[in-house]
């Protein structure tokens, strides 16, 4: 019997996580997660309810009540349906600032733990081979230069109708890193042991193939 494997996929925006990270559970089979919504739902629903971003009490209280159902692709939070509503600009603007706060992570990360408890997932994020499950058998880090995760976003804008300023997108993925970088907890950095792949200039298909590689050698050579 074929162990059910955990596999975290790190790496900052544009990286190409959510992409890869869901063809790979296709191809193998196993249950994807993608933490990042989380974070979404939760800034997503907070500008909703009008609340104050920085009134971290309150977020914190949203983050306890809020049921997020990850359906993938689809993403519920309280039963509605926001799946395109949590890429929105103002949600990706505001959503670095709602995860730096300590109770909204504590929060976050005990569903994510939860999720992966019988193992069987691909889960992506930031600090999922650091901090959400460092016992995970296969960590990954995937990075690509800046200019090529923005220009990865611009298309990807473009393609679903919206429009799209690739200096506004450089500014925004750029400060969006640094302040998931230079957080206080868990801040976004691949684990001691995770494989770095610098997917610069690699299609989706290569990447795909380099992680599922790296499983086969994981579950054929054991430890
Ligand atoms: O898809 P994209 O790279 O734009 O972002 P995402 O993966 O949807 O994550 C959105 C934001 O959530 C990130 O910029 C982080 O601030 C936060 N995040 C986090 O702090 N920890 C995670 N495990 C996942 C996301
Ligand atoms: O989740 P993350 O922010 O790391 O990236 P993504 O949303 O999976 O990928 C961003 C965009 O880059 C998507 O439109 C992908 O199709 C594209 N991509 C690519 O062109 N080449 C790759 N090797 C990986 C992703």
């Amino acid at each position: 019997e074929m162990k059910r494997l955990t596999i975290a996929i790190d790496g900052p925006a544009g990286a190409g996580k959510s992409t890869v990270a869901r063809r790979v559970a296709e191809e193998m089979g196993l249950l994807y997660v993608d933490t990042g919504a989380m974070y979404r739902a939760i800034t997503w629903k907070a500008l909703q309810s009008g609340i104050d971003l920085s009134d971290e009490q309150g977020v914190a209280g949203i983050a306890r009540e809020t049921e997020i159902e990850l359906n993938p692709p689809e993403v519920r939070v309280d039963g509605i349906r926001v799946t395109e509503a949590i890429r929105s600009p103002e949600v990706t603007q505001h959503v670095s600032k709602v995860a730096k706060m300590a109770e909204v992570r504590r929060v976050l990360v005990e569903k994510q733990r939860r999720l992966a408890r019988d193992g069987g997932v691909v889960m992506d994020g930031r600090d999922i081979g650091t901090h959400v499950l460092p016992d995970a058998d296969v960590k990954v880090f995937l990075t690509a230069s800046l200019e090529e995760r923005v220009r990865r976003r611009h298309l990807e804008m473009i393609r679903r109708g919206f429009s799209s300023d690739p200096d506004r997108l450089y500014q925004e993925i750029k400060q969006r890193d640094e302040m998931d970088e230079n957080r206080s907890h868990s801040p976004l950095r691949p684990a001691a042991d995770a494989v770095i792949m610098d997917t610069t200039g690699r299609s989706i298909d290569e990447v795909v193939s380099m992680i599922l590689d790296l499983c086969r050698t994981k579950v054929s050579g054991g430890e």
